[in-house]
């Protein structure tokens, strides 16, 4: 299988941090010269230190990505170090969200959209025409065990998500025409900084719901991407790859609350 990324650049947002840190180090360990977003930048430093101490090439650049601007400084930060960004790994993400009926959370439909569609968007935006001048680009989105089902008590989380594999579908019929591929990854509950802050009862219950009895590790989250990075995958467009032992999606995440 060809996973050879050598002589490739890849963008990954929220690579500070868990799927999006592990994603970064896979990208690097198969050869791709990799930049590393995050708003944070101390962890953001911290990966592209790690992946340029395992002998990779790697640049960190903290960025919020629904920060037009900031994005659009960020490409250009890129490819001055590595030329044309051909993979963008759209992985930055939050986890905020609430009842629908408890208003406390309306900000959150904003802050998920912002950070999840238009944060893609943006990212988008600035790397996908070097693709397309290429005649060749990997995009992969990360969406979420949310767009399964939905789950209850996070709708602000779902919007988002969902918005992300719509554009993933739509993208796909019209960039494939160029050579980019635009697929998605949807992680199971992983054991990231995102699922620490889940309750007994939470976590109960989605390990009774998953036939594998485990939350995913970050590394099975990056095998996959980095596999719908690689050319391994060329054939693949317009996908949505469930990396979630069959999970089956809990009802609430909030279940302490009913
Ligand atoms: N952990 C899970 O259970 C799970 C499940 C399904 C999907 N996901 C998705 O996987 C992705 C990674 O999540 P994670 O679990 O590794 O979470 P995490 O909190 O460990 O890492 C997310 C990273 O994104 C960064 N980030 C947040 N907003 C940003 C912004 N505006 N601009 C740039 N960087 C930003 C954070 O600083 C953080 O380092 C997210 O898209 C998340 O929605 C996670």
């Amino acid at each position: 299988m060809d996973t050879d990324l050598a002589g490739r650049t890849a963008l990954v947002t929220g690579a500070g941090r868990g799927n999006g840190h592990r994603t970064a180090l896979s990208l690097a360990e198969h050869g791709a010269s990799v930049v590393v977003n995050d708003v944070d930048e101390d962890v953001a430093e911290a990966t592209a230190t790690e992946i340029r101490e395992a002998g990779g090439e790697s640049v960190a650049v903290a960025a919020d990505v629904s920060d037009e601007a900031a994005v659009e400084a960020m490409v250009e930060h890129a490819s001055a170090e590595f030329g044309t960004v051909d993979v963008l790994v759209n992985n930055a993400g939050v986890g905020t969200a609430g009842p629908f009926l408890d208003a406390d959370y309306d900000d959150a439909f904003e802050l998920n959209l912002d950070v999840h569609l238009r944060g893609s968007l943006n990212c988008l935006r600035h790397t996908v025409d070097g693709m397309v001048e290429a005649g060749y680009g990997k995009v992969v989105n990360v969406t979420s065990i949310h767009t399964k089902n939905g789950v209850g008590m996070s709708p602000q989380y779902d919007i988002g998500k969902y918005s992300l594999l719509g554009l993933t579908k739509s993208l796909a019929l019209e960039l494939g025409r160029e050579g980019v591929r635009v697929n998605a990854v949807a992680p199971g509950w992983a054991d990231t900084r995102m699922t620490d802050e889940f309750s007994d009862a939470v976590t109960e219950q989605i390990l009774d719901n998953n036939p594998l009895g485990r939350f995913a590790e970050p590394e099975e989250i990056a095998d996959a991407i980095t596999f719908l990075a690689s050319p391994a995958s060329d054939y693949v467009n317009g996908h949505e790859l469930r990396v979630d032992g069959g999970q089956v999606p809990i009802d609430s995440w909030r279940l302490d609350d009913r």
